[in-house]
């Protein structure tokens, strides 16, 4: 499954270590594949912002490896799921994406237990309290996506 966000330096990379590490912990690690990606060419080849990579590791997830990339045509191909961080990353996906594209095309929110945000909000403008609610939904929905994926994969 592919993560996307605008950039690939704030969500979309905090969800892939977010969710890498609940599939180690769940022992799925050789049957879910987890990458990122962003919409924009703005910052390729760029670690996590610092504060991603501060606020994560406060929770014991290592963003510091990542490296941003675009979204390529052969992510459609590749993933069963791409699931956006917004709206705007939504329409973008949708507006790329070929009509044989075999991933489903989501917001990542969808698999949120909680009902007051339907979006990852982007928190590259704002404080680092942005940054903590950045974390919080995305670790909620992390499990909310492992739950669902677990009756599909049987177990
Ligand atoms: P992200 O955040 O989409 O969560 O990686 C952003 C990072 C950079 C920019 C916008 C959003 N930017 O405009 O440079």
């Amino acid at each position: 499954m592919l993560f996307v966000c605008l950039g690939n330096i704030c969500r979309s990379p905090t969800a892939q270590g977010v969710l890498l590490k609940q599939v180690r912990e769940r022992r799925l690690e050789s049957r879910i594949t987890v990458d990122s990606a962003g919409t924009a060419a703005f910052h390729i080849g760029a670690a996590p912002d610092h504060r991603s990579i501060r606020v994560a590791a406060g929770r014991g997830y290592d963003l510091s490896p990542l490296r941003a990339r675009r979204v390529r045509a052969e992510d459609f191909h590749r993933y069963d799921y791409i699931l956006a961080m917004d709206s705007e990353n939504l329409s973008s996906l949708q507006s790329i994406a070929p009509a044989e594209s075999r991933a489903q095309l989501r917001l990542f929110l969808d698999f949120s237990s909680q009902h007051k945000f339907t979006e990852v909000p982007d928190p590259y403008y704002g404080g680092a309290r942005g940054f903590d609610l950045v974390l919080d939904l995305i670790e909620d929905a992390s499990r909310g996506f492992l739950d669902q994926l677990r009756s599909r994969l049987g177990g």
